[in-house]
């Protein structure tokens, strides 16, 4: 196949609900490739990839690199404006300014000390879905489930109060829509529509709290926002509060659909977690590697001469990095095509690399450790009721339907 084929049917259905094959075919153009016509470089390879993320030659596209009628078409404090003022878009200096002044209100005790919380959630959320499907009922996993599970817990340590919490899971959702590759600008409205919510909610609970502070992350930041050098803006603040609840929700989501649907697929995996013969951690590793929840991110060079393999990308081209394709890279991981959670050196991409590195690892894993321990050992019959539907993405990959019966002969 030619490059902009792959990359079209990367874009559209079929290849975006299984866009392995799709990724083969690109490993077969080598682990660098361009497309001259987008300028753009195209990374298969996982060393590649690992080089790129890790490189100070590269970094977040930045608006200055688009013509004035591209940046016009954006809606001034909409979905990309939100997401390009948080540290996932920024570059050095500022990204270590921020970066830093979030990871210290993100503290891994902060973390640690919300697994009791993760537990109790997880527990009573199970629950419910026991109730749903104890008359052998389908009972859909992702509804009932993976989207209520990560919202509460992000909910809970943003300080979100609990009557609130029901109009974040479609925000995020429409949100997310700008982190995708868009060809049509006009499917931008929802995500438009859904920032400048989230963003006049933000502005009244942060007032809230600045007068009265708790012991949450949204206090948290406030108190370093409102620190005499003014280290972190109002724009940053909220921006910032925005991106955590979005990068903290769709892809913890998209790893339990993702790792439930694995694990039905490979019964004795499931038994294997349970009866204690496969660490709980190695199977949600290995689901982050065979089907990640982050598909892709992307990178530019920042200077002229910045090269990748040797081969040299001029200043402000980008190169997009398929990390799904590079956690299928057999120069990396023997067979990596099977399902294998007790493979050793198991180290992927899925939550990036170098500066950029996923702040919120430490607690999907947690989310996840937590919920498919409590999952396989309380439903040892769980079983596929209908065949699943994935959702209209590709660089955030998951299921929009799961549906699955907990109990009873097949
Ligand atoms: C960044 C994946 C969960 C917060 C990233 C990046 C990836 C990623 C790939 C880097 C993007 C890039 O380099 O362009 C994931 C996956 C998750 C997950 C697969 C779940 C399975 C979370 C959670 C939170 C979070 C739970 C917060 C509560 C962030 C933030 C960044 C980030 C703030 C930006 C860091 C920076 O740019 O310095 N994530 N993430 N993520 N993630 Fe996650």
């Amino acid at each position: 196949m030619e490059p902009q084929e792959i990359l079209g049917a990367l874009m559209r259905p079929p290849g975006r609900d299984d866009p392995y094959p799709l990724y083969a075919a690109a490993r077969q153009l080598g682990p660098l490739f361009a497309i001259p016509e987008f300028n753009l470089h195209v990374c298969t390879g996982f060393e590649l990839i690992n080089g790129v993320l890790r490189s100070p030659d590269f970094g977040k596209y930045e608006f200055e690199y688009l013509p004035q009628e591209v940046i016009d078409q954006y809606v001034e404090g909409g979905s990309v404006h939100t997401i390009s003022s948080s540290i996932l878009d920024a570059n050095p200096p500022d990204h270590r300014r921020v970066r830093s002044l979030i990871s210290s209100a993100f503290t891994p005790r902060r973390i640690a000390g919300l697994a009791p919380a993760i537990t109790r959630v997880a527990g009573e959320l199970f629950d419910e879905f026991e109730r749903l499907g104890a008359q052998g009922d389908p009972v859909d996993f992702m509804e009932y489930f993976a989207f209520r599970f990560p919202v509460t817990v992000i909910c809970e340590l943003l300080g979100i109060p609990e009557q609130d919490r029901v109009r974040f899971r479609p925000l995020a959702h429409d949100l997310t829509v700008a982190l995708e590759l868009i060809d049509d600008l006009t499917k931008l409205a929802p995500a438009d529509a859904a920032a400048a919510e989230l963003r006049a909610y933000f502005e009244k609970l942060s007032e809230q709290r600045r007068a009265q502070p708790e012991d949450d992350l949204i206090s948290a930041l406030v108190q370093v926002n409102d620190a005499d050098d003014g280290r972190l803006s109002d724009g940053e603040l909220i921006a910032n509060l925005t991106l955590l609840l979005v990068a903290g929700f769709e892809t913890t989501t998209n790893l339990l659909g993702n790792g439930l649907e694995l694990a039905l697929k490979h019964p004795h995996v499931a038994e294997g977690v349970r009866k204690g013969e496969i660490p709980v951690a190695a199977f949600v590793e290995e689901v982050l590697r065979f089907d990640s929840p982050v598909q892709l991110t992307s990178r530019t060079a920042l200077t002229d001469g910045a090269k990748v393999g040797g081969k040299e990308v001029k200043r402000g081209e980008q190169v997009m990095l398929l990390m799904g394709a590079a956690h299928r890279d057999p120069a990396r991981f023997t067979d990596p095509d099977t399902f294998d959670p007790l493979r050793p050196d198991n180290t992927s991409l899925s939550f990036g690399g170098g500066i950029h590195y996923c702040l919120g690892q430490g607690l999907a894993r947690l989310e996840a450790q937590i919920a498919f321990a409590q999952l396989f050992e309380r439903f040892p019959e769980i079983r596929l009721a209908a065949e699943p539907t994935r959702s209209d993405r590709l660089v955030l990959r998951g299921y929009e339907t799961l549906e699955v019966v907990l109990q009873g002969a097949a």
